[in-house]
């Protein structure tokens, strides 16, 4: 992996800025080392035998699991779902992931589905008290008891939650389902090498190698530090937008993961960059003129992908014909006034994002630090839960 904070940033940074951020190393590094939710970086994952043998009991009698989160503990799983599932073939044991809409016409159709098929519920949610996931999983547990035996819906059921409180623990406790934890030391958005996902991702990829992948992430300090330096000097020259650029379709999630962890990262105080996402080349025909030609608050991040399956059309690999696009949109981009980063992968492999996604949690906590903010908390989501909670109860 490699990570280009330069090529394409000299005619924009300031160095006075650069030496600035880069001088508050020690004392960024120091505060991640003390925080008290710091255990995303050296995860204990000694669960994983665990997973795989709930897996396979899973596989023997249901024909898909259906994960019911959202935020931090749904978006993990369902990029890294969507990354390695294929585009058109179908696959054997599907994961549907709800939990996310209270949209009715959704739910009936989600339960209308549900009825004809056997399937597992895993309801994901530290704090238990999620509104979203709580009313999904009361809806699904209803029909599993509709549909089989008290002794069987516990065989349906599998509970992420806090190790102690909340009321799926209470639940745990007293229906004796099965159940794995996510650690108090790890929050919902940094909890990709927790149960919360490796236990739905055990389903479609091999969740070792994400680990191994993630391990490697969690090394790459020093590159994360100059990427966090880089989009925080940006942010003082008025580039107050990342705008997150892929060239493959299926990194959608995988870009609203990252949307998902800055936004909730930094988005306080007043203060923050704003995450954005674009898929090239579709996008170039709608925000492309925006990011050409308008106001000039973006910077980019571009991920490059070097290697991936050869398909030739007309005599040309359809890959180097979509990475020369890429060079082109980069050029364009930085004469129009665009700074741009530049991730290069080898390959999209369970390894490599493992590790691009250790990577950016590092780069989401230093660029936290960077502004001054608590990386690790999300106060501004509690306001509309508040409000809710006082209309709804
Ligand atoms: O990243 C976060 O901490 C949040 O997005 C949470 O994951 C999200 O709000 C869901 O919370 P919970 O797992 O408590 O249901």
């Amino acid at each position: 992996m490699k990570i280009d904070v330069s090529t394409y940033m000299d005619k924009f940074l300031d160095s006075k800025l650069v030496e600035k951020y880069s001088n508050r190393k020690d004392e960024i590094f120091q505060k991640l080392n003390q925080a008290n939710m710091n255990g995303w970086l050296n995860p204990d994952v000694s669960f994983v035998d665990q997973i795989l043998e709930v897996r396979d009991e899973v596989l023997s009698h249901s024909k898909c699991l259906v994960v019911v989160g959202i935020g931090g503990s749904f978006l993990g799983a369902k990029s890294f779902y969507e990354l390695f599932t294929p585009y058109f073939k179908k696959n054997d044991f599907p994961i549907i992931f709800a939990g996310t809409t209270l949209s009715s016409t959704y739910m009936k159709e989600l339960l209308e589905y549900l009825e004809t098929i056997d399937f597992t519920v895993n309801v994901i949610s530290k704090s238990g008290t999620t509104r979203e996931t709580a009313l999904t999983y009361s809806a699904l547990k209803k029909l599993l008891e509709r549909k089989y035996r008290p002794e069987e819906v516990k065989k349906h059921i599998i509970v992420t939650t806090d190790p102690v409180k909340g009321t799926l623990r209470d639940e745990v406790n007293r229906e004796g389902y099965r159940s794995f934890i996510i650690p108090d030391n790890i929050g919902g958005r940094y909890s990709l090498l927790t149960a919360a996902h490796l236990f739905p991702l055990s389903f479609c990829i091999d969740v070792k190698e994400l680990i191994l992948g993630y391990k490697e992430g969690v090394c790459l300090q020093d590159d994360a530090f100059s990427y966090s330096v880089c989009r925080r000097s940006l942010f003082d020259l008025g580039k107050v937008v990342e705008n997150f650029v892929t060239y493959e379709n299926n990194w959608y999630y995988y870009l609203e993961w990252l949307k998902q962890l800055f936004g909730e990262t930094e988005g306080k105080d007043g203060k923050g960059i704003l995450p954005i996402s674009m898929i090239h080349t579709r996008d170039l025909h709608s925000l492309g003129q925006f990011v050409q030609e308008g106001n000039k608050i973006i910077y980019e991040t571009f991920f490059k992908i070097n290697n991936m399956p050869i398909c030739d059309i007309d005599g040309k690999d359809l890959h180097k014909v979509n990475l020369i696009v890429e060079d082109s949109v980069i050029s364009a981009h930085v004469s129009g006034g665009v700074p741009c980063i530049v991730i290069e992968l080898d390959d999209i492999s369970p390894r490599s994002m493992g590790r691009l996604s250790a990577f950016f949690f590092l780069v989401a906590a230093y660029s936290g630090y960077l502004f001054d903010i608590n990386p690790f908390d999300q106060p501004g989501v509690e306001v509309y839960k508040a409000e809710v909670k006082r209309r709804l109860g």
